[in-house]
């Protein structure tokens, strides 16, 4: 085993429930939600919209504090963000003063000496923003702000990357190449990633399980397990088999024009 894996911690999620008080009463989101993850391990959770799919990421990240249950990340006890776990929001959240490069350099801790620099320059070019280095967050399409704000959350070499719809703003082309580039980097280091997405091709092309949570408050409704060797090919047939089984799920059997989606 190399250096990168042994190294790696994964995620333990126990019972874990959040309410919110509401002005018409508690909002139950989440509702006794276990799931381990294991050092590594790439998962992807989708679910529909509003089923607390950003709200399980913020309790793991530490944003938020979860009504019921814990939740660890290696052997810590989450109670307040750390460095060890990275996220990547839905929207980019750059700092508008600061230049692509600036907003980089946050994701690393320390004095930015040659090799740091090196680190940054590495890391825009990951994200295909060389030439823009110097450029504010309000001079680049909100693709590319989003891509900018995934490279500060790489460079810090989080041991777990929670990434919550990161691909969303992008168009078909770059979401292509950045899945890839994701892919490249989880089979390059093998830290423990959780992805958040609405995109059920995505899921399959990158996670190792796929957890779908049910309507709020959302439960774990089902757990695909994605047994493929990777890079995977979007259009072969067991490729499609698993998108089936995930409409299915979502939409069930009556409501699935199966001949349509596939
Ligand atoms: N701080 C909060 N106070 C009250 N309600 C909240 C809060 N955060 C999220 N919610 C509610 O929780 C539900 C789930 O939100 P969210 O986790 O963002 O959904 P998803 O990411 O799955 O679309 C929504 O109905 C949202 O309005
Ligand atoms: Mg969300």
């Amino acid at each position: 085993m190399d250096e990168a894996i042994k190294e790696n911690i994964g995620l333990e999620i126990n019972n874990i429930s959040r309410f919110f008080e509401i002005d018409s009463g508690e909002l139950k989101v989440l509702n006794n939600i276990n799931l381990d993850v294991r050092p590594g391990e790439f998962v992807s959770i989708v679910g529909k919209s509003g089923c607390g799919k950003s709200t399980l990421l913020k309790l793991i990240v530490g944003l938020d504090k979860s009504t019921q249950g814990e939740i660890r990340i290696g052997s810590r006890l989450v109670d307040k963000p750390s460095i060890e776990c990275g996220m990547v929001f839905q929207e980019a959240r750059l700092y508008p003063w600061l230049t692509v490069e600036k907003n980089i350099e946050f994701g690393i801790s320390g004095k930015v000496d040659n090799e740091k620099k090196e680190r940054i320059a590495e890391y825009i070019a990951l994200v295909g923003l060389t030439g823009f280095e110097k450029a504010y967050p309000a001079q680049l399409s909100g693709g590319m702000q989003q891509r900018a704000s995934i490279a500060r959350a790489l460079i810090g070499r989080p041991k777990v990357l929670l990434l919550d719809e990161p691909f969303g703003a992008l168009d078909a082309f770059t979401r292509i190449n950045m899945q890839n580039e994701i892919l490249r980097i989880w089979e390059h280091e093998k830290r423990t990633m959780l992805l958040v997405t609405h995109d059920i091709d995505e899921a399959i092309f990158l996670s190792d399980r796929i957890v779908i949570l049910s309507e709020r408050p959302g439960k774990i409704k089902e757990i695909i397990p994605v047994n493929l060797p990777r890079p995977r090919d979007r259009s072969n047939n067991l490729f499609l088999e698993i998108r089936k089984k995930i409409l299915i799920s979502f939409l069930g059997n009556s409501e699935l024009n199966i001949e349509y989606y596939i």
